[in-house]
């Protein structure tokens, strides 16, 4: 009798124990920006004795530079557009891990996914570590993201994944701001220009991201990964702001349509590049200063009629996390 109910005891104690998550967090960044603010989601996940988190740094066979020269960095497009991945170095992953929650942080470049989270993606590895995972995709980037999302929504359902959240960081400054200083802190590793406000993602909404952090740790916690999500909801986790959606399909189109072009003009790097690439940086230019403003303006004159179609592309984009607040304290703690 002593000894079956010290059995019992003990079998009931392996069974409570709190089971061990693991979490794989995929890290890639250019001038640390990204890492931080995954370091900072991670930080309540990596001080909760549960949870096992493993990141993977992505390395390319050869690095794109930081700041960017100037043809280097419109070099960069046709392959982003197109989802062309270049080689990364061997993951330190094996492939038979298994891991409880992904978390894929991803910068946006022309649009679409930075080409070394695609590498990653498109990576043989990739369908064995994502299949049936649950994933949160975590963007930080200057404003324009939401095509971006829906090719990374495409890959990640080409690997089996399930996307249970999305966390979009955006420069708060105005887009005709940010439309110059973030070239200028690509171009120059400078973040100031003149009086202008500074580029990227602002301190307070990296320290803010914790947040997602102690969500998720407490979501971990009460196995809410293994259902449909999501687990960030009521945390502002993505605003969007729907009148960028016109612009965001027309450089898609023009990215997509001259990276063609460039494609078979050559690979990246290639001298026959060079014309077109200068052509299209007109083009570009024109388009920017055109079209941006142009479609900004257009909406806001239109306002009364476009009501309806904006609030749905709103909701849309800000699916699956949405931009509710309920969650929030007034200092933006959970
Ligand atoms: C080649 C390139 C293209 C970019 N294109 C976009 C873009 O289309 N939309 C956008 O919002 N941000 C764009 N960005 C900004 C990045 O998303 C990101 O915020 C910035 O590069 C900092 O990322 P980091 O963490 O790698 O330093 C681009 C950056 C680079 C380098």
């Amino acid at each position: 009798m002593h000894s079956n109910s010290h059995n019992y005891k003990q079998n009931h104690s392996v069974s409570t124990a709190p089971q061990v998550k693991r979490v794989l967090v995929i890290d890639y960044s250019q001038s640390g920006q990204l890492t931080r603010i995954a370091e900072r989601i991670l930080a309540p996940l990596r001080q909760d004795g549960n949870v096992e988190v493993r990141v993977e740094t992505l390395r390319l066979c050869r690095p794109y530079p930081f700041p960017w020269t100037f043809f280097g960095f419109l070099d960069a497009f046709p392959e982003s557009a197109h989802l062309v991945a270049p080689t990364l170095e061997p993951l330190t992953l094996r492939g038979d891990e298994d891991f409880d929650l992904v978390i894929l942080p991803y910068q946006v470049w022309f649009l679409a996914p930075s080409p070394p989270v695609t590498a990653f993606l498109k990576h043989p590895l990739a369908q064995r570590l994502l299949g049936g995972k649950p994933v949160v995709t975590v963007i930080a980037c200057r404003n324009m993201w939401m095509l971006a999302q829906e090719k990374m929504k495409q890959m990640l359902s080409e690997c089996g994944a399930r996307l249970v959240d999305n966390v979009v960081l955006t420069d708060p400054s105005p887009t005709l701001v940010t439309l110059v200083t973030t070239p200028y802190w690509l171009l120059t590793g400078r973040k100031r220009l003149l009086a202008l406000p500074a580029a990227g993602i602002d301190d307070n909404s990296i320290a803010q991201a914790e947040r997602f952090g102690r969500a998720l740790r407490d979501g971990l916690q009460h196995d809410e990964e293994r259902g449909p999500g999501p687990m960030l909801h009521g945390l502002a986790s993505c605003v969007v702001n729907p009148r960028l959606y016109v612009s965001e399909r027309a450089g898609t189109r023009s990215f997509y349509l001259w990276g063609k072009l460039l494609r078979a003009a050559g690979g990246p790097g290639a001298p026959g590049r060079k014309p077109l690439l200068l052509l299209y940086v007109v083009f570009l230019i024109l388009l920017i200063i055109s079209v941006v403003p142009l479609s900004l303006l257009i909406q806001t004159a239109l306002r009364p009629f476009l009501t309806q179609r904006l609030t749905a592309l709103k909701q849309r984009f800000e699916m699956p996390s949405g931009s509710g607040r309920e969650r929030m304290g007034a200092n933006g703690s959970v």
